[in-house]
C-alpha cells in the first residue's frame, strides 16, 4: 500500500482516469462523469495505491480560514472520502481519514466534514456539530454561483486537532461548502 498527496495541475492522465473511474463508482448516480469534482478543485489528494499500482482509495483536502462566532479558525475539510468496493472494511478509509488529519495537526484547528454516515467518523473522534452555516452557493451541474446559502446544513462533524474548543452558533465558510 502506498499513499500519494498529489495536485490536480500535476495529475497525469492515467491517474485522472483512473481517480475518475473510483469517484463514479464511490458516488454512483451523483458524481460528474466529467470531472473530478462536485464544485470546486481540492487544494490538494491523498491518493491510496496497491503494491501494483491499482488506485483504490481517495480524499480531497480544502484548507482554508473559516469564521466560527467573529473568530477566525483553520479548518482542513474532507472532500469525497471512498474506497473501492473491492476493498472496503479492510481499514483504508480509516487510513486515509488519519493521514488527512495527521497533515492537519500543524496546520489547523479542526478538520471537518459533511458525513452521510457518522459510524466510520464519530469512532474517530469526529462529533456532529449544529451550527448555522453561511456558505458561497456553487450550481454543480452549471458551475455558477447562485447566492450565499445560510441554514443549518445535516451531516456536518467536526474534530479539533488543535488547542481551541468548538462552539455552536454560526459558522461562516468564507466559500463554497463541499
Ligand atoms: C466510507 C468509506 C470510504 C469507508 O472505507 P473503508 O475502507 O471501508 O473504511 P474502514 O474499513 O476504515 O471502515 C469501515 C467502516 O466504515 C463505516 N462506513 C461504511 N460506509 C460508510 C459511509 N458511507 N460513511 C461513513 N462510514 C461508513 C462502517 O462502519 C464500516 O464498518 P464495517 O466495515 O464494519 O461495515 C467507503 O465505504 C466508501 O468509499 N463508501 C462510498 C463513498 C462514501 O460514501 N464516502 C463517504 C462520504 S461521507
Amino acid at each position: 500500500m502506498k499513499l500519494i498527496k498529489t495536485y490536480d495541475m500535476d495529475l497525469n492522465e492515467e491517474w485522472s482516469t483512473h481517480l475518475q473511474e473510483l469517484l463514479i463508482a464511490s458516488f454512483p448516480e451523483v458524481y460528474p462523469k466529467e470531472r473530478l469534482f462536485f464544485k470546486q478543485i481540492p487544494h490538494c489528494r491523498i491518493l491510496a495505491f496497491t503494491s501494483d499500482n491499482q488506485l483504490i482509495g481517495h480524499v480531497g483536502l480544502d484548507y482554508r480560514m473559516m469564521n466560527l462566532n467573529g473568530k477566525a479558525v483553520r479548518v482542513m475539510g474532507i472532500i469525497d472520502l471512498c474506497v473501492s468496493t473491492a476493498h472496503r472494511s479492510q481499514g483504508l478509509g480509516s487510513l486515509l481519514l488519519s493521514e488527512a488529519e495527521k497533515r492537519s495537526r500543524e496546520s489547523s484547528d479542526f478538520v471537518l466534514l459533511f458525513a452521510d454516515h457518522e459510524k466510520l467518523y464519530s469512532k474517530h473522534g469526529y462529533k456532529a456539530v449544529n451550527n448555522t452555516c453561511k456558505w458561497l452557493k456553487i450550481d454543480h451541474e452549471t458551475l455558477a454561483t447562485i447566492g450565499i446559502g445560510c441554514q443549518k446544513v445535516e451531516g456536518l462533524m467536526i474534530k479539533e486537532v488543535g488547542t481551541l474548543s468548538w462552539s455552536e452558533g454560526e459558522l461562516d465558510f468564507l466559500g463554497y461548502l463541499y
